[in-house]
């Protein structure tokens, strides 16, 4: 039986959105980003464990604490996504689905180096370029896998 709890992590410098580049991440603030997500998990009946970290372990420390029967993991690794292999490993040996989330197209961004992504092997679903409503899809997603 699964819980309600999805687990939506943050990484390095995405507690500074609403100033940081607004041309590519935008206004809103990862405080506006959190209370979508905390409605949309009202929704569906979850409860979100919302948090934002600029240091790499304590981010792992975070994620290995992540129940067993948790719906699933939402993860925005920022910039530890272009080559942290021990998030990476971290997230594959999580027991539950987790979807990779970023706000501007990896794709379309003019560094070569943001085209790739170490972490997102490890995750059922990756979701680039839609802003913060990103999230709240990685949401629907999720819970689509319950239906
Ligand atoms: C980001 C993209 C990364 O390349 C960057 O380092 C970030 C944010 C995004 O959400 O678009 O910090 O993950």
């Amino acid at each position: 039986m699964k819980g309600r709890r999805v687990v939506v992590a943050n990484g390095p410098n995405l507690n500074t959105l609403g100033t940081r580049e607004p041309e590519i991440y935008g206004l809103q603030t990862l405080a506006d980003i959190q209370a979508m997500v905390d409605a949309k998990a009202h929704d569906l009946g979850w409860t979100a464990d919302f948090f934002q970290s600029n240091h790499e372990g304590e981010l792992v420390d975070r994620l290995q604490r992540t129940p067993a029967d948790a719906v699933g993991v939402i993860i925005n690794p920022a910039g530890l996504t272009h080559y942290s292999i021990a998030l990476y490993d971290c997230l594959r040996a999580l027991p539950v689905p987790i979807v990779e989330v970023h706000l501007s197209n990896l794709f379309a961004r003019k560094e070569s180096y943001r085209q790739t992504s170490v972490t997102a092997p490890a995750a059922a679903a990756v979701i680039t370029g839609m802003g913060s409503r990103g999230y709240v899809f990685a949401m629907e997603y999720l819970s689509g896998l319950y239906e």
